[in-house]
């Protein structure tokens, strides 16, 4: 289990929720908010699945995931990873996977924040380049990484229903 990183920006900000705001790398404890902020957004209530995730980025790249914490809970988090040698892509890459902000404490640069920290150890481990897949259906969502720099990619996503 990696010990709580500090991170280079914004470790710890004033914002107009009570309490301060944390960003941390996710720590295991974190299982039951993270659960709990999931089944408010909607997911329903599954521990099962955020243990196996959690488990399974905490082994890939334990400084990867980031929660952000404030008034005693966690408000928001982001799990992804850096991989290479995927879908023709030599180079480490870095990969957004799961985003989620409390709807209480949106529009207050949580998710922002969230992405320039794992965008910092995405950097520090060698890659040059993040991606994460939205869907088109998901406006809130492409805005979000618009508003954060990303662009659409020429790596076209192909489904079929199986
Ligand atoms: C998208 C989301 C992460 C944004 O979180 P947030 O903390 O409110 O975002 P921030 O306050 O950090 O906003 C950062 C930037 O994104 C923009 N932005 C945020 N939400 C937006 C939206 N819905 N539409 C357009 N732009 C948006 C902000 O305007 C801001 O831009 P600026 O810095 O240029 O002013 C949050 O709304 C969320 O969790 N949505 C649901 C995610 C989801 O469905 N996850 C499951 C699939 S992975």
């Amino acid at each position: 289990m990696a010990s709580p990183r500090q991170f280079r920006c914004g470790r710890i900000h004033e914002t107009s929720m009570s309490g301060e705001l944390k960003i941390r790398v996710l720590e295991d404890t974190d299982l039951n908010g993270v659960t709990q902020l999931d089944e408010k957004l909607g997911g329903g209530y599954r521990p099962e699945v955020w243990e196996h995730r959690i488990t399974y980025y905490q082994r890939r790249d334990p400084e990867a995931p980031v929660v952000a914490e404030a008034d005693g809970k966690v408000v928001g988090f982001m799990l992804g990873e850096v991989r290479s040698g995927e879908f023709g892509l030599e180079e480490p890459t870095g990969w957004i996977e799961v985003i989620g902000v409390d709807p209480d404490y949106r529009g207050q640069a949580i998710g922002r924040q969230l992405a320039e920290h794992i965008l910092e150890h995405f950097r520090e481990r060698g890659a040059s380049t993040v991606r994460t897949l939205v869907d088109e259906d998901s406006e809130g969502i492409a805005g979000f990484f618009s508003a954060l720099g990303f662009e659409p990619s020429t790596l076209r996503p192909f489904a079929l229903k199986l």
